[in-house]
């Protein structure tokens, strides 16, 4: 294989511009946006760092092969001349998961089991059943009769940081809090809030910004199995990371809850995260969350980020319309400056806050359609109040 990489970071749907733009300033040279992720080439640093650091990644895949081919005998051929030495070492296990679109190979048994042949005779990797989570996936796609062989390099998917092992209710995963944190967007440099903060993540996530830890560092990556992996060269990235980081956050980060149980999987989470001392995390109702309440005062500029209950169980209706309206309430007290990023299911229950949110990005959450919902605390003074705001519930 040559030194170049190919390589293909992929993430949420609808966060691909965002994820450009991280790996950017990973230094990565000349990111393809693409449906579902970004192609780029570079070495094995970039491969690292994209790992370790990117915080919107799910997966980095490195390409290995890609090729025309219509009949099963050519794709196990072709598939053979892999240098799969390079990549897998003798007796590593593997899986092959494989994809079909629009081919004459339609057969994705038939395809996998022929490229797991083509890898099991050259290489000496053996084929793994698929829970076998010291298995490297090679990943086989076909579309329009071209295919694309690569390996992940991740293992477990990216946005399992490996802090957040305690969780309330309806977690909202990492790489979403992320892209919300960054899309409101919120200065590290000003206070952050989520007043409906759940198991944490969204307060923890903002820490890892503000203090510049890289998102990876508690957990391993499949990469650290292949043949082509060097120790040494990811320990310095590792280094240089960790030479980057902050001590401290610049400006207080708040979370609160009103169930007591999703505040103390909070505490756990941000603990394991290496966060503790960054966020103020509390248990308190909507009405009573620090700075919506007018304690702390509110400085000139922050953002407010939250999650807030999605509402999917019969009978939430009027309890989340009000929930919905006391959070806009809030919002419009603040100062001006201030910015308000929320990620909904629902639009309209979302425009219950009164506020003129637009639509940042749309993804998908656990199988739901999910939107980012941004605005300027200054914007609402354009939308006439609501007549009565019910903060009985809030
Ligand atoms: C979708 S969950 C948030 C999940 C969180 N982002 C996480 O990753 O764990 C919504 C949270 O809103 C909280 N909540 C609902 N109504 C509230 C209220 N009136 N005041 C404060 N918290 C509330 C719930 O307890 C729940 O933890």
């Amino acid at each position: 294989m040559s030194r170049v990489l190919e390589m293909f970071a992929a993430c949420a749907p609808g966060l691909e511009g965002m994820l450009r733009a991280e790996l950017v300033q990973l230094g990565v040279a000349h990111p393809v946006p693409t449906a579902g992720g970004i192609a780029f080439a570079g070495g094995l640093r970039d491969l690292y760092r994209t790992n370790l650091e990117s915080g919107l990644a799910t997966h980095v895949l490195l390409r290995v092969a890609r090729f025309p081919s219509r009949h099963v005998a050519h794709l196990r051929k072709r598939a053979a001349a892999v240098p799969w030495g390079e990549v897998l070492a003798v007796g590593q296990p593997f899986v092959v998961r494989a994809t079909s679109r629009q081919s004459k190979l339609y057969h994705t048994g038939a395809v996998a089991e022929r490229v797991a042949l083509a890898i099991a005779e050259t290489s000496g990797a053996v084929p793994a059943p698929a829970a076998d989570d010291t298995a490297v996936e090679v990943v086989v796609r076909v579309l329009a009769d071209m295919v694309t062989i690569s390996v992940d390099t991740s293992g477990a998917p990216l946005h399992r940081r490996g802090y957040r092992l305690a969780t309330g209710k309806a977690p909202l995963r990492e790489d979403l809090a992320r892209a919300l944190l960054l899309t409101a967007p919120w200065d590290p440099a000003t206070p952050l809030v989520d007043p409906m903060a759940g198991a944490g993540t969204i307060p923890i996530e903002a820490a890892l910004l503000a203090r510049r830890l890289a998102p990876g560092r508690l957990r391993g990556f499949a990469f650290q199995r292949l043949s082509l992996h060097d120790p040494a060269l990811l320990a310095e990235v590792i280094a240089a990371a960790e030479a980057r980081a902050l001590p401290r956050a610049p400006a207080p980060i708040f979370g609160s809850d009103r169930d007591a149980g999703a505040v103390a999987a909070a505490v756990a989470n941000a603990a394991r995260a290496g966060v503790r001392a960054d966020v103020e995390l509390t248990c308190a109702p909507l009405r009573g969350a620090p700075v919506l309440c007018g304690t702390p005062p509110a400085a000139a500029r922050g953002a407010v980020v939250t999650n807030p209950p999605f509402g999917r169980r019969v009978g939430d209706a009027q309890r989340l319309r009000n929930l919905y309206q006391a959070l806009g309430h809030a919002v419009r007290r603040l100062p001006p400056e201030w910015r308000i990023a929320l990620c909904a299911a629902d639009r309209r229950l979302a425009l219950r806050t009164g506020l003129p949110l637009r639509s940042a990005f749309l993804t998908t959450h656990g199988g739901i359609r999910v939107r980012a919902l941004c605005a300027a605390a200054g914007d609402a003074s354009a939308v006439p109040p609501l007549e009565s705001v019910a903060e009985r519930d809030a």
